[in-house]
């Protein structure tokens, strides 16, 4: 029998960018949002760990075509869908991931797959033939909004600098930059965490580029602390931020502190980005410096969101 050690956590993201103007498109992915984290919550009652419970998280938004991962995933500028995931387990500290991959449904199961492999992230040549070798079955991810968002695209002249951040017609904001990703962030009943990060990349992107999501900087964990970023890949790059946010846990600043500290640092590079976060103590954290995150987390009691949360603070926090 599983004994319950710590309270589970959990906090999920759908991405980030400019505000959301419909009421009724607010509404769609707080559903949406709200109806993982339950699904996912229960899981960890039940004892799942925190990779697991990351994995079928990220699944679900994968396979949620709202969301840019998996079905749903953005197109780049050759009009080609290329997808990025990376998993990292906090207790044992290991990350692996997979970068631009093609006709698959969940990327994230090939990270899955890589954590116990001596080569743990693979790339679009190297990953396609490790598809054949599992015969992974194939799967189109193109949903009709991400071509016809492609086509406008085209017709302009590719003047936008990336793609829509959720795939609905209504949430379409003219002339307005949004990004997507998906991000699962987990504590066990056993106090383990897990991190878990799918993207389509920007959308609209040269050939060859390669997302932040399937790598540290992005995507990071360790016993103390785990992080999904969300945003402008380049951005979180610079700030290296998911990994920045973990070592200064480590380093024994708290959540919160490290959150604002990189956040504020953030601000002050003119990054757009987002972050959500937890730490062993179960401690929820998140920040942005883009308009919106579209994030939601249980606490232990209720489920809350940061659709609303549009002001000028840089961070939010949940002990
Ligand atoms: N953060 C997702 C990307 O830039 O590809």
């Amino acid at each position: 029998m599983t004994v319950n050690l710590v309270q589970p956590k959990l906090i999920i993201h759908g991405g980030a960018g400019g505000h959301l103007q419909s009421e009724a498109g607010l509404e769609a992915v707080r559903t949406v949002l709200h109806s993982v984290v339950k699904k996912v919550y229960a899981l960890l009652l039940n004892g799942v760990s925190a990779k697991d419970a990351v994995i079928e998280g990220c699944q679900i938004l994968e396979d949620e075509p709202l969301f840019n991962a998996g079905t749903g995933s953005v197109l780049q500028s050759d009009g080609k869908i290329r997808m990025s995931a990376s998993l990292m387990d906090g207790t044992s500290q290991r990350f692996s991931g997979v970068i631009n991959i093609s006709r698959v449904k969940n990327p994230i199961q090939l990270a899955q797959f890589l954590q116990s492999q001596e080569d743990r992230v693979l790339s679009d040549y190297g990953a396609t033939e490790l598809i054949r070798e599992l015969s992974v079955p194939v799967h189109d991810p193109l949903v009709d909004i991400r071509l016809k968002e492609w086509f406008q695209q085209r017709k302009e002249h590719f003047q936008k600098h990336m793609a829509g951040v959720v795939a609905e017609e209504e949430l379409a904001v003219p002339h307005e930059d949004r990004r997507g990703t998906i991000g699962v962030v987990v504590l066990d009943s056993q106090g383990r965490l897990a991190v878990g990060t799918s993207t389509g990349g920007k959308g609209l992107e040269r050939i060859g580029r390669v997302s932040d999501s399937a790598m540290p900087a992005g995507n990071y964990a360790t016993k103390d602390a785990a992080v999904s970023c969300t945003g402008i890949g380049e951005d979180i790059l610079d700030e290296c931020l998911a990994a920045r946010i973990v070592i200064r846990v480590t380093d024994g600043l708290s959540l919160k502190e490290a959150m604002d500290k990189s956040m504020k640092e953030c601000c002050l590079h003119h990054r757009d980005l987002g972050a959500i976060a937890l730490d062993a103590d179960g401690n929820i954290a998140w920040g942005k410096t883009s308009e919106v995150l579209l994030a939601a987390y249980h606490n232990g009691e209720e489920i809350g969101d940061t659709l609303e949360w549009t002001g000028d603070d840089l961070i939010g926090y949940q002990f």
